[in-house]
Parts: C-alpha cells; sequence; structure tokens
C-alpha cells in the first residue's frame, strides 16, 4: 500500500563538513556585526543537534509499521540528512562555546527536556511533536531559499552557507516525518494541537535563549547597540507577517507539507550548491565531489 505522498520524492545524504572552515568566525558574526542576528542563529543552531536527534529516534519507533518500500527509502534519507546536520551544527556550536556563546549548556538542557519528553508521552505524540517542527524549519528554509536579504543577514560565509546547506535539506525532507505520521494513523486532532502549542512554546523558549544569551553578552550593554540590532531586527524578514501565516497553515483541515510547492525552489539550489560547478561541492568527501 502506498504510505508516501510523493514517490519521486529524492532525500540524499550528503556528506558535507564545515568544520574547519567555522574555525575563524568570528563572535558578532552576522551582518554588520549585528547583535541579535548573531545570537539568534547561535540560538537556533544550539538546539539543532539534540532536536534533530529526537527526531530521528521519534520516527525510527514507527519504522515497523512503515511498509511501503519508497516511504522507508525517504525515511532512511530523513535520518541520514539529519544526522550530519546535527554533527555539522555541534561543530559550529563548538566554536559558538568557544567564543562565549551558551551554546553547550542549551544542549545539555534540550537533550534533558526531549528525553523526559519521551518518557512522559506516548510515541505517537513525539511524532505530532516532530511533524510540526518539520514545518517550521521547511517555513524557515523556504525564506532563507527565496530571500537574498534573509541569506545576508548570517553574515559571514561559511555562516550563511552551513544555514543555506541545511535549508535544502529541509526542503527536500519536509513531507517525511509527516507522511510517517498519516501513514501510522496519527490524528488531525493531535496534529493541531502539538502545533498550536508549539507554535507558540517554540518562539516563546527562542525568545527566552535569545535574552538569556544576550544578557551574557558585554556588547549588547555597550551605548545602543542593543536598540540599533532591534530596529533593524523589526525589519527583516523573518519578522514579516507571512512568515506567520504560513506557520499557521498548519492546522488547516488537511493540510499537507507538498501543498507549498517548492520543488523549483529545491531544484535550484541543488544546482547552485551541489550541481556541477556547485559552490559546496569543495565540502563534500573528494570521492563525492
Ligand atoms: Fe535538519
Ligand atoms: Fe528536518
Amino acid at each position: 500500500m502506498a504510505q508516501t505522498t510523493n514517490p519521486d520524492r529524492k532525500v540524499p545524504t550528503r556528506r558535507v563538513s564545515f568544520e574547519a572552515s567555522l574555525q575563524d568566525v568570528p563572535k558578532h558574526f552576522g551582518a554588520d556585526g549585528d547583535l541579535i542576528t548573531s545570537h539568534l542563529s547561535a540560538a537556533l543552531s544550539a538546539v539543532f543537534p539534540d532536536g534533530e536527534d529526537f527526531f530521528v529516534r521519534s520516527v525510527r519507533r514507527f519504522r515497523d509499521q512503515i511498509t511501503d518500500p519508497r516511504l522507508k527509502r525517504q525515511v532512511a534519507g530523513f535520518i541520514g540528512q539529519e544526522a550530519m546536520h546535527g554533527r555539522e551544527h555541534r561543530a559550529f556550536n563548538d566554536r559558538l562555546d568557544q567564543l562565549g556563546y551558551p551554546t553547550k549548556k542549551v544542549e545539555r538542557i534540550t537533550k534533558w527536556g526531549l528525553a523526559t519528553r519521551e518518557r512522559l508521552l506516548s510515541a505517537k505524540s513525539n511524532l505530532a511533536v516532530t511533524a510540526a517542527l518539520e514545518h517550521f524549519t521547511a517555513t524557515l528554509a523556504e525564506l532563507i531559499l527565496t530571500s537574498e536579504e534573509q541569506r545576508q543577514q548570517f553574515g559571514h560565509p561559511e555562516v550563511s552557507n552551513l544555514f543555506l546547506w541545511h535549508a535544502l535539506e529541509e526542503s527536500e525532507h519536509k513531507a517525511v516525518a509527516f507522511d510517517v505520521y498519516k501513514a501510522v494513523g496519527g490524528s488531525e486532532r493531535t496534529r493541531v494541537w502539538t502545533m498550536n502549542f508549539l507554535r507558540f512554546g517554540f518562539v516563546a523558549a527562542m525568545t527566552v535563549q535569545v535574552l538569556v544569551s544576550l544578557v551574557m553578552d558585554r556588547a549588547a550593554c555597550r551605548g545602543g547597540n542593543l536598540r540599533r540590532s532591534w530596529r533593524r531586527f523589526r525589519q527583516s524578514p523573518v519578522m514579516r507577517r507571512e512568515v506567520w501565516v504560513q506557520l499557521k497553515d498548519y492546522n488547516r483541515p488537511d493540510f499537507h507539507p507538498d501543498d507549498r510547492d517548492t520543488t523549483a525552489l529545491v531544484e535550484r539550489w541543488r544546482e547552485e550548491l551541489f550541481g556541477a560547478r556547485g559552490t559546496l561541492n569543495d565540502k563534500l568527501p573528494a570521492s563525492v565531489a
């Protein structure tokens, strides 16, 4: 029986490595040394590795119920991609830790929080969290892939490349966890309620994390830096209403991640980053590049 909604979906595992090139990232790597962009990017990176380990575990728990070989293949690709994201963001988090960001502490808290959730709540509820957070990452990914302005905010070229590669792969696998959730009989009610909780919960948690991170940064206390950065941040693409509307679309009855067709966008970035003259081919092992 078909369990995937798109048998042609390609989810390749690319063994990229950014570690060496992230070693000279400066403390305020955001464009023009911007405070909030630097701290927000660091905060996102800090929750990615353990968040992605959780995504992988929550999908794996249902492996036996996935009978469609095409969805099985896509799940294997999803696991491979998320494992690589975790590895590379952990390397970035190590560098951020050297620079004084609280990334390692956040990694530990995230790991503990998600493990506790898994102990207390059902496997299906954890899968619903994964499907909802994948909509978050898909929404952010689409923004990064479509908005030059958003990409430029990352400032340092290697940080920008790291997020761009991650954004491409989040778009490639955006419907995999969702299809698994549906295939194993996940209900609409749990799906929507989980997102209702996360839409505010995740944004609130990230806000607190960025505030704590800023408090620990002396540059944030220096004359008008933070005010200037806030003014700039309010104008940035991520703060636009459409982003929130796109997140809320998840609550629509019969929503599916592929309702937003990002095929052409994904094709374009596959070619730009990993095509014959791909700008990130030098990050792949020599035998593959
Ligand atoms: Fe990821
Ligand atoms: Fe993902």
